[in-house]
């Protein structure tokens, strides 16, 4: 399958249309799950195809409310969810050696690099591809230019070529926010106390009104940096 003729297939197409051509096109294609308003990406999927996969990268420091809404996502459509967990000797040696908080002195590339990047990696070398919830207004500085469908550059390897697709890129985040009221889809509760964006407890905070959704991610951070690894090929090298 050529993905560019994919592409130009998908172009400004909407969320379900996007989702039904890549449940079409692949078997093993798998939808990663943060745990945040991307649940409507379950919510569509379900309605295509049953036993669609869904995985969650637990990197061991979401929030409570976090854990709690994959548990109730999990229950509420009666599904399947993989939650992965880090690499236990790298972790292990990484807060021997830096502690629990080292993103706030040295930046978040190390901590994320073990506890996100590495379990996405083995999970996505069991995959031909990948759903996100990446969306386009999610930010200014490195998300404007994502497609609906393209091969994975920071996945893929010379064996095997890994494709990501991102039904919900055109979507603003107000159409997320009527479907989950119209469609009654359950949601996390941080978004209830101030919280737009949902990452790790030690690096998310809620923000004001007005202020962009990624302000309130790695805050200490230049902004222009704020992607964690999962989607790096959103940062112009
Ligand atoms: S991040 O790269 O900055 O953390 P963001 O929170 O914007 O990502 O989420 C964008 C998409 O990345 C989500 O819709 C989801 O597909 C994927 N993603 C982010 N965090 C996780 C996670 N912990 N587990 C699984 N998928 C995730
Ligand atoms: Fe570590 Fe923060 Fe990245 Fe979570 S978001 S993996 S706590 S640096």
């Amino acid at each position: 399958m050529n993905i560019e003729n994919l592409q130009t297939e998908l172009a400004g197409k909407n969320p379900r249309v996007i989702l039904k051509a890549a449940l079409a096109q692949f078997n093993n294609i798998a939808i990663s799950f943060s745990g945040a308003e991307d649940v409507v990406l379950i919510d569509l999927a379900l309605n295509i195809r049953k036993d669609i996969s869904i995985f969650c990268l637990d990197t061991g420091r979401l929030h409570p409310e976090t854990y709690r809404f994959i548990e109730q996502v999990r229950k509420h459509y009666g599904i399947d969810i993989e939650v992965l967990s880090p690499n236990r000797d790298l972790l292990d040696e990484f807060v021997k050696t830096k502690g629990l908080f080292s993103f706030y002195e040295d930046g978040h590339s190390e901590c994320c690099g073990i506890r996100k990047v590495e379990p996405l990696r083995r999970k996505l070398t069991t995959v031909d591809a990948w759903i996100t919830g990446q969306r386009k207004d999610q930010s200014l500085d490195t998300r404007q230019e994502i497609p609906e469908v393209q091969i994975d550059s920071a996945f893929s390897t010379p064996e095997h070529t890994l494709i990501k697709f991102n039904p919900l890129l055109n979507w603003t985040s107000a159409q997320v926010w009527d479907y989950i009221e119209a469609y009654q889809v359950p949601y996390n509760l941080l978004h209830q106390h101030g919280f737009t964006s949902i990452g790790c407890e030690p690096c998310t905070r809620p923000i004001l009104p007005n202020q962009h959704e990624r302000v309130g991610r790695w805050w200490w951070e230049d902004g222009a940096k704020k992607e964690c690894g999962l989607h790096a090929e959103n940062v112009k090298k």
